[in-house]
């Protein structure tokens, strides 16, 4: 059996490079260890830039544009005040609200049922060879009779994620840069409408807490804790107790409190592979780089990716023009270190006044009170957090 494009992983990135090559008539097959249900309903990221949207804009929007919520301000919440952060009647820009497993869900359905790509759910032990000649291939077990299939192909798009294999495949020749933060985050989803119709972020003492919404049901809440701790330690009085603390603000209304029906911690890190691309594997999404949910840019980098790499192979596969895969990983680098700084600007601001170091607390209340007093500090922000166009 052979295709021209092997897709490991059926997440955000890898279903969006499906669709990109199944809409230029490319075959291609995407291997998935987990099974359709579980990847359509694996609740994540939700906050899609309008430069992902405007990619998903050619057959994969359809949905989100129906559904998705515009968003048009955040909130930071420090000093006892509500300080409302209007990007949109400062840029004219706005976010869009759809939580992940809609997309995965849109996607999957115009990859497999709409285009006829080739899917797998429920492989295992998944193995990539011979990905320095020209004619890789990638193997896998079977679900149903245990036997290792092997499949030819010209290229293979990694897009398994953080732990996946196409990340260890690399492992001592790629340089990965890692970045631990040294704090955690509760993720938090909590059965229950949003407290407030815009996304907050409580830059407290005692920590950050932040608060998404993601549907008229389901609310993401945020709350910093130490790394490794115990979501056990976290039972359900404790964590509204120390929202509501965080997150009080003169004029604010009281959160609206639901069952927990997601707790998990966080260790806050990041991680970037370089090179993106190795002979005839391209990695894509979490497989490249990890940055931490501090800006919202995990899921939104990894669409980014996924039209860059899509186009590339077309570009190759069909007018036999390399420039694109030639180019690929620099220039994905290029937003992915923009985002990671952009984030750890970001993270100071949230955590600084957390550290218990009276000189970092008195910079980062000054980087917050910044945001509020200069335009041009303003732009910045809004121009980063709104995501930047990725050319394609
Ligand atoms: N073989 C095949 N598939 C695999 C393997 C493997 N060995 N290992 C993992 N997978 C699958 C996972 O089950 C998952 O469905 O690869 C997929 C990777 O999806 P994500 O982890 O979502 O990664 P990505 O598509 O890069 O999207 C990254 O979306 O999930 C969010 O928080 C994440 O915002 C980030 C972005």
């Amino acid at each position: 059996q052979r295709f021209a494009v092997v897709v490991v992983g059926a997440g955000p990135a890898g279903l969006t490079v499906g669709c990109v090559l199944r809409a230029a008539g490319v075959d291609c097959l995407v291997l998935e260890t987990g099974t359709r249900e579980s990847v359509e309903q694996r609740p994540r990221a939700g906050v899609i830039e309008e430069p992902v949207v405007r990619g998903l804009e050619r057959g994969l929007a359809g949905n989100l544009l129906e559904r998705a919520r515009r968003d048009t301000a955040c909130e930071f919440r420090f000093d006892g005040e509500r300080h409302p952060f209007g990007y949109h009647e400062l840029t004219g820009g706005h976010h869009w609200v759809y939580p992940q497993q809609f997309l995965v869900t849109d996607l999957v359905r115009e990859y497999a049922d709409v285009r006829g790509g080739a899917v797998r759910f429920g492989v295992r032990d998944v193995r990539v060879h011979d990905l320095d000649g020209d004619r890789p291939s990638v193997s896998y077990l079977c679900p149903e009779s245990g036997h290792r299939k092997v499949v030819g192909c010209d290229f293979v798009a990694g897009c398994d994620g953080a732990r996946g294999v196409t990340r260890m495949a690399v492992a001592g020749r790629a340089r990965v840069a890692r970045h631990d933060y040294g704090i955690g985050w509760l993720a938090l989803l909590a059965q229950a409408p949003p407290s407030a119709d815009r996304v907050l972020f409580g830059c407290h003492p005692d920590g950050f807490a932040g608060q998404m919404p993601r549907s008229p049901e389901v609310t993401r809440y945020y709350l910093q804790c130490p790394p490794g701790d115990d979501p056990e330690s976290w039972p359900h009085e404790r964590v509204w107790a120390e929202l509501h603390r965080r997150l009080a603000a003169a004029g604010a209304e009281p959160l609206t409190e639901g069952a927990l029906i997601e707790k998990r911690v966080l260790d806050m890190h990041d991680y970037v592979t370089e090179p993106m691309a190795f002979g005839r594997l391209y990695l894509a999404g979490d497989a490249a780089h990890l940055v931490a949910p501090i800006a919202a840019k995990g899921l939104n980098l990894a669409l980014h990716d996924a039209f860059a790499l899509g186009d590339a192979f077309v570009e190759r596969l069909l007018r036999g023009d390399e420039a694109g895969l030639a180019g690929y990983s620099e220039s994905r680098l290029r937003q992915v270190w923009d985002y990671q700084e952009f984030s750890q600007w970001l993270s100071e601001l949230y955590h600084g006044g957390a550290t218990g170091d009276p000189f970092r607390a008195g910079t980062a209340l000054a980087r917050l009170r910044r945001l509020f007093s200069s335009p041009a500090t303003a732009a910045a922000f809004a121009e980063r957090y709104l995501g930047t166009a990725a050319r394609y």
